[in-house]
């Protein structure tokens, strides 16, 4: 009985939360629109995480689509082949004024998967997926935000003889106006210091599994390793000789031009100083919800 409910509710899955998965050329089935009445505006690629208390994101805005953004409460919704995945509801916060469009920060109040069934969630949430750090309504946020693949980043940090390295996916990359938002939490070790030097420098992750990225993120709230015993190589960054992994195609050099306490993360603004490609970029690294690894299938690595 116990292992037909199992394989109910897991199918083929393992019983975890989040999942790496390798996705090529950034080729991500699901879609992120902005909804304000009847009008859409795909954000997929113009969206981030950037806390989690309370869960905030970021979104990029430009052009005629600055014209839908009057109110003050929107809708988002994630969509995989014209199907509704998920819809929240959010209230725009902050407004960060650029050239030609605007960056706002909108926190999320109300939200729901629709992938699964309510019951089949309920029975995820209560029995297998709580834990002591998220209730109910948080851990079905992040089912919600996490049924759009994050990609997961590697963040790193040198000051002479002091180094940080540590994965990041409350992360993105806005090319038309040359900004870079992170989302680091406040107990980080490292954040004031990327804060008071303005520096950080971000590279992709290729040839990694996410054990070895889980394990990279774990040890850091103490001292950071030996960089020689990092389980991967590193070069160094152009500009700024902050350690880059050989497995990353790209790098981003960045200064940081702003920062604001959103609650339990720290949003960095950050502006493009240099951009560099090492080699041919391939299946990157993204962090999954099972709500959506469940329907989509991406690859597990
Ligand atoms: C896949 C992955 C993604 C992560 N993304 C973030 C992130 O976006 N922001 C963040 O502050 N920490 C993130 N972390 C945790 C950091 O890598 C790091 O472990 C943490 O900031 C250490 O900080 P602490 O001093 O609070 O322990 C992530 C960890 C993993 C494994």
């Amino acid at each position: 009985m116990k292992s037909l409910i199992r394989k109910l509710l897991f199918k083929n899955l393992d019983r975890q939360i989040f999942f790496g998965v390798s996705i090529r050329n950034g080729k991500i089935a699901e879609t992120a629109y902005l909804k304000d009445g009847h009008r859409r505006i795909d954000v997929s690629e113009r969206h981030n995480i950037l806390c989690e208390r309370p869960f905030c994101i970021a979104v990029w805005i430009c052009g005629n689509d600055l014209d839908t953004i009057g109110k003050r409460k929107l809708e988002l919704n994630i969509l995989r082949d014209e199907k509704l995945v998920v819809s929240m509801t959010l209230t725009i916060i902050k407004k960060l004024e650029q050239p030609n469009g605007v960056i706002l920060v909108l926190e999320i109040e109300k939200l729901r998967c629709h992938q699964i069934s309510l019951l089949h969630q309920y029975l995820l949430i209560n029995f297998f997926f709580s834990n002591k750090r998220h209730g109910y309504k948080e851990t079905l946020i992040y089912g919600g935000l996490y049924s759009y693949p994050r990609r997961v980043i590697v963040t790193s940090f040198r000051n002479k003889e002091y180094y940080n390295i540590f994965p990041m996916d409350f992360q993105g990359e806005y090319p038309e106006i040359n900004v870079y938002l992170l989302g680091l939490r406040v107990s980080n070790i490292t954040v004031n210091e990327i804060i008071e030097t303005k520096r950080v420098v971000v590279s992709s992750t290729e040839e990694i599994d996410s054990k070895t990225m889980y394990a990279l993120g774990a040890h850091h709230s103490k001292t950071p390793p030996e960089i020689q015993s990092l389980p991967f190589r590193v070069s160094e960054s152009e500009l700024l000789k902050f350690p880059v992994p050989e497995f990353s195609s790209w790098y981003r050099e960045i200064e940081i031009t702003d920062h604001f306490k959103l609650g339990s993360h720290m949003m960095l603004v950050g502006r493009i100083l240099n951009s560099k490609k090492m080699h041919d970029s391939r299946n990157s690294l993204y962090h999954i919800h099972f709500f959506e690894q469940l329907k989509s299938g991406y690859e597990i690595v």
